[in-house]
């Protein structure tokens, strides 16, 4: 997820530019670049970290011109250094581009075979490539562009500027998002609707597919292929506040929703459906390493540990191998007979806790093997492991995480899918109808974040206050359950257990009555049965029961006070469903109580200190 802005008119774009992408930087911000036509040629300033690194580039250098690009960068391919920064300039091309190609790496090879020379590790370079020799070749910018996208597979919102066409950018879409904002005889565009605001309010939303020729005058809309199309003019009525969220209330809850978009963009590129398996160039494990594999621990802490959680069961009953659930605070105090053979997985959002850092790099030096997920191209932990696996859920403002759980549940089960087709532990058949499930579950998501929202709207003002709520679930949904108490202690301060369901009778029981609203997570899996009964030992003591369970579930229904479903699917992907009305519960009652949801008091988004 990165932040693109464009301007032509007659103004002095660089100071929009800038403008733009401050208003961007919730999308981005470990690199930024402008490109300026200045009446001869094109030039390019970047620099790395946040905006003001650019902006103080920017007074040493100042860019002059009324047609350019700018960038707020958040690395999916390449870490974060001026080299990879945007715009990306091929011959007389620059161009800015928010998204992931999928065969840049094949593009990439048939470029550098043609002797084009390539500087940085970014895909983006490969499609300025790309254009340049189509324009090479004679073709107007436009025809270029078009020529060049019909070879590209993937997500993008690319803007495109020329040194030989002073007077136009030409835009194009495919799963990121772009917009047009309408001037006075000039025009803008953008990832979002906030980088415009404070020039216009008249924009126009492109849509997959499209593509557009802008000049200071004309927007002139085309699908790919060349054919005109008509897209409307929506005059937008937000604030520049409420756009940066995308018109919700806070950044949390935008989060929630983001979640489908999230797990799309982690899973682009690695699930290959045609031959149903997971392309795991980045994981960096032989076969012979994979069967070498004696133990996995999976060291985390927070939300990452409950998503550690879920790793292990994937670990266990796809790759059948031993696997240990590690807090890294506790970890590497305990000194562990940890060594050669040993695969450690550090999941860590930020790639920056110190406590996780600490025990990757403990397990490192017995001579363990690591293997990072994070979100952070390039942060600490991913730089100390022997491979990293990000996810791509873009950066998470709010402090209490969502979309990158389940980012990091989607990488967790590709990683473990991998393994387990490398080791032999799964079949061919079964491997592939685990990839075409994980292919539906951003699908699934939206369906459940679309249809169960108001229901926990009013169940969260029904709740509001209630002193503690307690969350029961079994199998993969022990870990939704405790992630689902967490959710509610950090942004709402209300007490909040999470438990192993059939643990209950060992203690929590005695907390239960009238007034203890119980969530039981009892979707038909393999745990339903078990976990009906202890549905119904919390029932009987007169706990008011909140289940979350398959939808047309009716014998669930019949002995719960309120029943959120979800669609049936197979096991592994349950909880990627079921977390979804537990965050909307917790982001509701905190909502209600008025707490300052996105920065909840006494937490931090990253914990560098022990
Ligand atoms: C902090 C954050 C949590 C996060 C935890 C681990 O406590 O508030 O949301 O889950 O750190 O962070 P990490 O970046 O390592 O996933």
């Amino acid at each position: 997820m990165c932040g693109i802005v464009g301007y032509v008119g007659k103004q002095s774009c660089a100071p929009i530019l800038i403008d733009g992408l401050r208003r961007l930087e919730y999308r981005g911000y470990d690199s930024a670049g402008l490109a300026v036509h200045d009446g001869t040629s094109l030039k390019v300033v970047r620099a790395v970290g946040k905006l003001r690194n650019l902006e103080s580039e920017i007074s040493q250098r100042p860019l002059a011109g009324s047609l350019g690009i700018g960038h707020t960068r958040w690395a999916t391919h390449g870490r974060p250094s001026e080299i990879n920064a945007h715009p990306h300039v091929a011959g007389k091309i620059a161009v800015i581009h928010n998204g992931i190609i999928e065969n840049y790496l094949k593009l990439r090879a048939r470029l550098v075979a043609s002797g084009a020379r390539i500087v940085s590790d970014t895909d983006t370079e490969i499609i300025a490539h790309l254009i340049d020799q189509h324009a090479r070749r004679g073709l107007a910018l436009e025809d270029a562009v078009r020529a060049a996208l019909k070879e590209v597979e993937g997500a993008y919102a690319i803007v495109v500027i020329s040194e030989t066409e002073t007077d136009k950018m030409v835009v194009a879409k495919n799963a990121s998002p772009l917009v047009i904002g309408l001037g006075d005889n000039e025009n803008f565009c953008a990832s979002d609707i906030p980088a415009l605001l404070q020039h216009t309010n008249r924009v126009i939303i492109l849509e997959d597919g499209d593509m557009a020729v802008v000049t200071a005058s004309r927007v002139a809309i085309t699908t790919l292929e060349g054919k005109a199309i008509d897209r409307h003019t929506k005059a937008i009525s937000w604030s520049p506040v409420m756009a940066e969220k995308a018109g919700y209330k806070h950044f949390m809850l935008k989060e929630i929703f983001e979640q489908p978009r999230a797990i799309e963009d982690t899973l682009r590129g690695r699930l290959d459906r045609e031959h149903g398996e997971i392309s795991g160039e980045e994981i960096g494990l032989s076969k012979q390493e994979i069967q070498d594999i004696q133990r996995i621990y999976l060291v985390a802490c927070g939300t990452s540990y409950y998503a550690a959680m879920t790793g292990q069961y994937y670990f266990e009953r796809l790759a059948r191998i031993r696997s240990n659930l590690e807090l890294a605070s506790e970890f590497r105090g305990r000194d562990p007979v940890i060594g050669e053979g040993d695969l450690v997985v550090a999941i860590s959002q930020s790639g920056e806790t110190l406590d996780t850092l600490m025990a990757a790099k403990a397990a490192k030096e017995k001579g363990a093997k690591v293997i990072s997920i994070s979100n952070v191209i390039g942060s600490a932990i991913p730089r100390i492991s022997d491979a990293s696996f990000y996810t791509h859920a873009g950066p998470e403002i709010g402090v209490a995480s969502t979309k990158c759980f389940t980012a990091q549940l989607s990488a967790l089960l590709m990683l473990s899918i991998y393994i387990a087709s490398h080791n032999g532990a799964l079949e061919a058949k079964r491997v592939k109808s685990l990839i075409e499930g994980l292919a539906r579950v951003p699908q699934q998501m939206r369906e459940v974040l679309q249809g169960t929202r108001q229901l926990v709207v009013n169940l969260a003002k029904r709740y509001v206050e209630a002193k503690d709520v307690l969350f029961l679930g079994r199998g993969l949904n022990l870990p939704v359950a405790l992630e689902g108490a967490l959710k509610l202690k950090e942004i709402s301060y209300v007490h909040a257990e999470g438990y192993a369901a059939g643990e209950m009778k060992h203690g929590p029981i005695a907390l239960i009555d009238a007034n203890l609203p119980v969530i039981v997570l009892v979707p038909d899996d393999d745990c339903r049965e078990r976990t009906k009964s202890n549905l119904q030992e919390a029932k009987a003591r007169g706990a008011k029961i909140i289940a979350v369970a398959t939808e047309g579930d009716e014998e669930i229904h019949g002995m719960s006070d309120e029943v959120v479903e979800i669609p049936r699917t197979d096991n592994e992907f349950i909880p990627f469903l079921t977390v979804l009305p537990l965050q909307l519960y917790a982001y509701y009652v905190a909502d209600f109580k008025g707490t300052d949801v996105d920065q909840p008091r006494n937490l931090a988004k990253t914990v560098t200190v022990e």
